[in-house]
């Protein structure tokens, strides 16, 4: 044993050995595609500690035990541990000035015949790129009478209950542009604030891995997949690239994270710079 692992087991709650944090890491990248390298280790001895408190454990030998079985109910509670799922409203906020300056508007002009939109939030954690987006729709007259429909999905089933709520502590609401403030209803405490119904009426939410069958009929105008890809290899991001793609209209736009890019990843998109692209085949 190292003297990192033995200085581990002195401060640790629980032992974790190296072997229950391959069988861990070998699990999250089956089940999530999710690369977990060894520096995460102490993050996800961290997060998977709650687990073993509440399952009542003494160590992750038991906890390793217990996921080990195929599809085992605490999959669910493990993959909800491992995700990372910090967002905000409005992050990297060029994008929304992109959607309305310049995207709208051309779909707008684009599909007037059938008058429809669809866009998807892949990898939406609890909700505020979704709300971001539906509420940049909602300032648009013309879009009121229109068939828009934002669809809001995550493999994490607690930050898609969440982001169907719709409720949020009451500062969340700071990166809202003032434009937007009047569809956040603050409520009377003033703790909390609640996305107005006219805003949130665009959205579903709903759970999906985004590594298995996709159940989604139609093709997407614009999809953002932000911040979600950071945590695949290589292989796994020019499969979700592809299927992207195909799930795209013919011109559809991609909105990714601001460190992530295409480059030898997919070369079925065209770059238009600063993280959006077009799909060009
Ligand atoms: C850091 S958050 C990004 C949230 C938002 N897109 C943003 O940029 O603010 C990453 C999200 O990706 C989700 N995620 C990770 N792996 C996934 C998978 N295989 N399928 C679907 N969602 C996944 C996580 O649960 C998490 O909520």
């Amino acid at each position: 044993m190292s003297m990192t692992q033995l200085d581990h087991s002195k401060q640790r709650e629980f032992s974790m050995t190296s072997a229950n944090f391959q069988k861990i890491k070998v699990l999250a990248y089956r089940l999530t595609g999710i690369h977990l390298s060894e520096l995460k280790e102490n993050m996800i001895y961290g997060r998977l500690a709650r687990r073993l408190r509440a399952l009542n454990l003494d160590d992750f030998n038991q906890y390793c035990d217990i996921i080990d079985t195929d599809h085992c109910a605490e999959h669910a509670e493990f993959i909800n541990s491992i995700t990372t799922n910090l967002t905000a409203f409005f992050r990297e906020n060029h994008h929304f000035d992109f959607l309305r300056q310049q995207l709208l508007p051309q779909l707008i002009e684009k599909n007037k015949v059938s008058k429809k939109i669809r866009i998807w939030s892949a990898g939406c954690s609890t909700g505020e790129e979704p709300y971001s987006i539906a509420m940049v729709v909602a300032t648009f007259p013309a879009l009121k009478s229109w068939d828009v429909k934002i669809l809001a999905t995550d493999l994490d089933t607690n930050v898609v209950a969440k982001g169907s709520a719709g409720v949020y502590a009451h500062e969340r609401g700071e990166p809202v542009p003032k434009e937007y403030q009047r569809f956040l209803q603050i409520d009377k405490s003033g703790e909390s604030l609640k996305i107005k119904d006219e805003v949130r009426q665009l959205i579903s939410f709903k759970p999906l891995n985004l590594l298995h069958e996709w159940p989604l009929s139609g093709l997407f105008d614009f999809i953002f997949c932000r911040n979600v890809v950071i945590y695949f290899d290589l292989p796994t991001q020019k499969k979700l690239f592809d299927r992207y793609a195909n799930q795209l209209t013919e011109t559809g736009h991609l909105f990714i994270g601001h460190s992530e890019n295409l480059h030898k990843i997919s070369d079925r998109f065209n770059s238009l710079g600063r993280t959006i692209y077009q799909r060009i085949k």
